[in-house]
């Protein structure tokens, strides 16, 4: 009998060749304090934390998973994880494609899900929101004071995650990115201190945490300051396969200087879709006009096979994008930015369509997405004007396209296949354009890929340097650099 079980222990041993005893001395020393809120394999609430992502392809299986209450826990528990050397991982609202950004095997999984505080200021120009919310829950909520923030485009994506990496909304040639309307950050370091991070206390790092994400802290509260909105113009226009290419020639003409883009209160959410299989394009783009005014999306509206577009609401805008949700398939983002111009759009065009029509129609289940970016000298501009940015893009530099190529696909088999395939287009495509005269190097670090380098191309080469002291200052052990190794970091 003895040995029976003995052998028995043994092959349950033998099949968990992963488990990491440190990470499970981390779950433990957690459990002893937080009780109920450190949650493990076979539960509901487990299952529940480590599916919420936005796509099937970076899902993991932590060692168990940290629902804190509020700002307190975290600051405790971080020190605890330090002291037992186990590694972590923090998802906001899961929507980053990279594996590992937001989710960890081997290791703790700090989930915000319970962070969704929305107050407003008495005057109603500081709202304070929690890096567990969506947008469009604020944009929902604060409509009712005729305001906005500056936040995603997308209902779904998660408050914290788009904040830390810069932000791109329908607003950003007025108000710049997203970061750039923070005016406070209560951020648990890596010392288990709370902290208020703005203009006059701790300085620095209010620069850094505006584009440098997880590398800093944990951000549990952001103040962000708002902006008044009355009625906008915009929503959904759709292009069919005989139709499509009157929406990218209305792109090209947007983009070109002296087109849309020169106008800050115009925005687009642009995405021509490929498909591979039957060799056909569509597109599905939102317009947006910051009042009551269609002219500028006029080459738009007269092309589109559908047109959605109408005068509305800011929030009204935003929960037309729930379109955007989480579902089963795989997904992957890839980066690049151009110099803005009409050639730019043809050249991302015809250069990733044709390819994909070539090499990618054998594949199940693949569509691309081409989201042809316009972000205005008039954004980069307003970014300064804010108080700047460790992104810190030059204004002289003129208009930019930053490009996010979103592919989904099917099969887990296909994973490699995609992303090879994802980076050859990318660097074929960066190189066609250099040689045109169209090359820019910046990397969007929310739309970046796994791999991708964003830090140095802040600042035009200039901003890492000073983010990797920013870090030493305030994280000297690399807590966030090693402990917490997902996403994009500073590295050394
Ligand atoms: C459908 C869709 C639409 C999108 N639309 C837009 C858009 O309109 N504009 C735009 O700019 N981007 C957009 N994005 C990209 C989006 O900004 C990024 O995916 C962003 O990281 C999402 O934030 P999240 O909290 O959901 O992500 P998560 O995956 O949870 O987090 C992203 C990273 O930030 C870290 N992090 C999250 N919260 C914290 C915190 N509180 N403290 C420290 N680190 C933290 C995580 O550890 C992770 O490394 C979109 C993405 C998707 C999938
Ligand atoms: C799990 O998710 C379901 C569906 O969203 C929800 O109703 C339930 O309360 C969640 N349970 C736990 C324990 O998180
Ligand atoms: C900045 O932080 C200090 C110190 O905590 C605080 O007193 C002040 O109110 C903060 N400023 C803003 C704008 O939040
Ligand atoms: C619309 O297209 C025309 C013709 O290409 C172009 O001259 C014009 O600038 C475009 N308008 C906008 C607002 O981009
Ligand atoms: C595409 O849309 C146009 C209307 O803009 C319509 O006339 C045409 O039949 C549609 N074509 C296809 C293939 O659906
Ligand atoms: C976009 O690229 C495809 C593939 O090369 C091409 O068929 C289409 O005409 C292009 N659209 C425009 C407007 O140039
Ligand atoms: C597509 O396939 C061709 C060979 O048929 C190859 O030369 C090219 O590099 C491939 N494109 C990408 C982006 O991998």
């Amino acid at each position: 009998m003895r040995f029976f079980w003995q052998l028995f222990f043994a092959a349950l041993v033998a099949a968990s060749p992963a488990l990491d005893q440190s990470s499970v001395n981390g779950c433990k020393s957690l459990a002893s304090k937080f009780q109920d809120r450190v949650v493990y394999p076979n539960s509901v609430a487990y299952a529940n934390e480590t599916a919420a992502y936005w796509a099937q392809n970076v899902i993991l299986q932590p060692s168990c998973v940290f629902i804190p209450r509020d700002s307190n826990e975290v600051a405790v528990a971080i020190p605890i994880l330090k002291a037992s050397n186990t590694k972590f991982a923090v998802r906001g609202n899961g929507h980053m494609t990279v594996k590992g950004a937001a989710s960890i095997s081997n290791g703790v999984l700090i989930v915000l899900t319970n962070f969704r505080q929305m107050t407003i200021s008495s005057d109603s120009t500081v709202a304070s929101i929690g890096p567990g919310l969506k947008w469009i829950d604020v944009c929902i909520w604060i409509q009712q004071y005729n305001r906005v923030v500056v936040g995603a485009r997308y209902a779904p994506v998660g408050v914290s995650g788009f904040l830390l990496g810069g932000g791109i909304s329908f607003l950003g040639g007025q108000y710049g990115w997203g970061a750039n309307s923070v005016i406070n950050y209560e951020v648990v370091t890596a010392e288990g201190k709370i902290i208020q991070v703005n203009k006059t206390s701790n300085s620095d790092l209010f620069w850094a945490l505006k584009g440098g994400g997880s590398n800093f802290g944990i951000v549990t509260r952001f103040d962000v300051q708002t902006h008044p909105t009355g009625q906008i113009y915009g929503g959904l226009m759709t292009w069919n396969q005989s139709t499509v290419d009157g929406a990218v020639n209305a792109l090209a003409a947007f983009a070109t200087p002296g087109g849309g883009i020169d106008d800050p209160k115009a925005a687009l959410l642009p995405n021509v879709a490929i498909d591979p299989a039957s060799k056909t394009q569509s597109a599905a783009f939102f317009g947006f006009y910051n009042d009551a005014d269609a002219t500028v999306l006029k080459n738009f509206t007269d092309t589109a096979s559908l047109n959605l577009a109408k005068v509305t609401t800011y929030a009204d805008l935003i929960a037309g994008t729930a379109a955007g949700a989480a579902g089963n398939f795989r997904a992957a983002f890839h980066c690049g930015s151009f110099k803005a111009s009409a050639q730019t759009v043809k050249l991302i065009n015809d250069t990733v369509t044709r390819d994909a029509y070539k090499n990618l129609s054998d594949l199940e289940g693949v569509t691309i997405s081409l989201s042809i970016q316009p972000l205005a000298k008039s954004w980069f501009d307003a970014s300064r004007k804010a108080g700047g940015d460790a992104i810190d893009i030059d204004p002289s530099a003129g208009s930019l396209i930053v490009l996010n190529l979103v592919v989904q696909w099917k099969n887990a088999a296909d994973d490699t296949k995609i992303a090879t395939w994802s980076d050859d287009i990318l660097a074929k495509l960066s190189e066609e354009a250099k040689k045109l005269g169209l090359g820019s190097e910046f990397i969007y670090l929310n739309d970046a890929q796994e791999g991708a380098k964003p830090f140095p191309t802040y600042g035009g080469g200039k901003s890492r340097a000073r983010l990797l002291s920013i870090r030493k200052k305030y994280d000297a052990n690399g807590v966030f650099q090693n402990l917490m190794p997902g996403g994009f970091k500073l590295g050394d």
